[in-house]
């Protein structure tokens, strides 16, 4: 993972990149560093821990830093290596001139490690990056030419890369380049910019490159030259950035993350604005390329994504059966990828991803492609490299989400889900015009009952008071519900590292029912609808092995206060439609229980935003 920044010109560098790094931190946050340039001589600066560290850091070194205006920066999220000062970004050679900053991983690294181990080079750090630093150098000795050297290294090295490279003997020149990895260069006037993400250099400049695979740049104050690896030159592909700075506030709110659960309502209305004009016309989903013709030869579906884009496709799945009657699998990126799939022309391959760049899904992806599959891609930055890969492409709309763990991005999946199914049901005449707009009316007012959850979420702070001191969660669904439940207890386990699982209720008694007693609450989502009774009983089940009960309900039953300990009321919606209202509570559920135990919500431990590694 980890985001990469580099900058050459005429600005004082140390604030380009430090703030390019605040806006990287999505891609990791455990240790970061600088290494600058001062027209002689390139000093490092690294520190472990948050971006802060690095910033103190650098406060104490202004006036040796001040007058430099060439430098590249880091912000890691560790694989090899622990995230100490010594691992931490640029690495640099043996002699200290050549300085590295690197996002991917060298499969190969130990190879090359060993025969630059042969040839003298002595290593100091665990990590897979310090290789290339030996390596570049190594050719840089022999040939003296920085793009040179970069290029033939890049030859010897397999895995996933971007890197930005300078050189003390070279104080004009920053190099950079990438495989499978995302790179962008910001164009400025006599200056230029690099970047693992746009927002990093959005504030400076709207003009920029993207950095195609093996492809390598020189950078000048004066100007760019491209080549590839083969040594071909390359025409620059200059695009305008369809992006405005964005000043990233919390609003008032304490966290981000409460930020984004708030501005769930009108993600939805976002979302479905200029989708869904007038409930009585058919939704327009014009970002579809598939002729009719093409939607009603699909005999099959395939949805990969990860984490809690891989929840919002299995409900994904859910409705495209339900409305449309075709087959939908659902799997893991991390596991399609590695397996003989049943994936050809004739499938539908839907890619689901709030980032976009999610390595797992981007390789599943490009697999698909590859087989021939039409991609549709459903993810929140339609610039992302995942977005590139699409045949079909619907944005959500969701806007920047800053907090690791996901919220508006996934009810805006949702949305779209509904709208790609109802869609797909009205080309195919699979649903009638009047359960279309029904759904239709229901989807519209859905923000106001969210808005109502919102009003009155003391009494969810009430409930995660309460049962923040238990060490273990269980949650239980059934049918549309199941994914509600494995995305309520992801949310706990992630920023809270509260043990928690999503169960099908029915499953409960076909072990897991053996771990419960007083000590294990049992959080039940029980909404009305084909399987509520069923779900009544699992929740008898649970209670008669003194479990402590929780319903998250539409039901005003009165009787359902003999049996739960806590009960969390919400607005009474159809079942087709619940899993958009009842993640709320939970989300909000997982928000207070961290914050009553004191976590770092946004940014908990061990995890960063967009998983950029298999
Ligand atoms: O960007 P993506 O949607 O592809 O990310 C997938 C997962 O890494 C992501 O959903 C992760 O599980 C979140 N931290 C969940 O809150």
């Amino acid at each position: 993972m980890c985001g990469i920044v580099g900058y050459i010109g005429s600005r004082s560098v140390v604030e380009i990149l430090t703030s390019g790094l605040r806006k990287l931190e999505y891609r990791g946050y455990d240790s970061s560093g600088i290494a600058v340039h001062s027209g002689k001589e390139i000093k490092v600066y690294k520190a472990e821990g948050k971006l802060q560290n690095l910033d103190d850091l650098m406060q104490k070194h202004v006036s040796e830093t001040a007058s430099s205006t060439l430098g590249i920066g880091h912000i890691r999220w560790a694989t090899h290596g622990a995230p100490t000062t010594v691992n931490a970004h640029p690495h640099t050679c043996n002699c200290g001139k050549l300085v590295i900053v690197h996002n991917g991983i060298i499969e190969n690294y130990k190879e090359l490690r060993a025969d630059l181990e042969k040839r003298g080079c002595k290593f100091r750090s665990q990590t897979d990056t310090e290789t290339v630093a030996h390596l570049v150098a190594y050719h840089y000795g022999k040939l003296q030419n920085l793009t040179e050297a970069v290029r033939q290294a890049t030859k010897e090295i397999d895995g996933a890369y971007a890197l930005c490279i300078m050189h003390q003997d070279n104080p004009n020149v920053l190099v950079a380049t990438k495989r499978n990895a995302p790179l962008l260069v910001g164009i400025g006037e006599g200056e230029y910019f690099v970047a693992s993400d746009v927002p990093a250099i959005i504030e400076y400049t709207k003009k920029a490159m993207y950095l195609n695979d093996n492809e390598i740049v020189t950078l000048t104050r004066e100007n760019m030259d491209l080549i590839d690896i083969d040594n071909n030159k390359i025409s620059s592909k200059i695009e305008m950035l369809p992006w405005e700075p964005v000043a990233l506030s919390k609003m008032g709110f304490k966290h981000f993350m409460l930020k984004e659960i708030h501005e769930q309502p009108d993600v939805i209305r976002n979302v479905l604005s200029g989708k869904l004009f007038n409930t009585d016309e058919p939704i327009n989903l014009s970002e579809v390329n598939l002729t009719k013709a093409d939607l009603k030869k699909l005999n099959r579906i395939q949805i990969i994504a990860c984490g809690t884009s891989l929840h919002a496709a299995m409900v994904g799945k859910y409705l495209i059966e339900e409305f449309c009657g075709i087959p939908v699998d659902v799997e893991a990126s991390s596991e399609y990828i590695y397996r003989k799939t049943v994936t050809d022309e004739k499938t539908l391959v839907i890619g689901v991803s709030q980032s976009g760049e999610t390595a797992d899904t981007i390789t599943a992806i490009k697999q698909s492609k590859e087989r021939g599959s039409h991609i549709l891609i459903i993810t929140n930055r339609p610039d992302s490299t995942m977005a590139r890969f699409a045949d079909s492409l619907i944005p959500v709309n969701a806007g920047i989400e800053v907090s690791v763990a996901a919220t508006k991005s996934y009810v805006a999946q949702l949305i779209s889900f509904y709208l790609l199914a109802i869609y797909m049901g009205e080309v195919k005449e699979s649903i009638s015009q009047v359960f279309s707009k029904n759904l239709k009316k229901e989807l519209v007012i859905l923000p106001q009952k969210i808005e109502q959850i919102l009003a009155h979420k003391e009494i969810i702070q009430r409930c995660a008071k309460h049962y923040s001191r238990y060490k273990d969660f269980i949650y239980i669904a059934r049918g549309i519900n199941l994914a509600t439940s494995l995305e309520g207890a992801l949310k706990l386990k992630e920023i809270s590292y509260i043990n928690a699982t999503g169960y099908a209720a029915g499953e409960l008694k076909h072990g897991p029912i053996a771990m419960l007693d007083e000590t294990m609450p049992v959080l039940a989502i029980l909404m009305k609808g084909s399987v509520y009774e069923k779900i009544l009983s699992n929740a008898e089940e649970s209670k008669a092995r003194n479990a402590n009960l929780i319903a998250l309900t539409d039901s005003d039953d009165p009787k359902l206060d003999d049996l739960f300990d806590f009960i969390i009321r919400i607005p009474e919606v159809s079942e087709v439609l619940s899993p958009i209202i009842s993640v709320i509570p939970l989300q909000l559920m997982a928000y207070y229980i961290a914050e009553f135990l004191g976590k770092d919500v946004d940014q908990p431990r061990n995890l960063a935003k967009s998983v950029t590694v298999e």
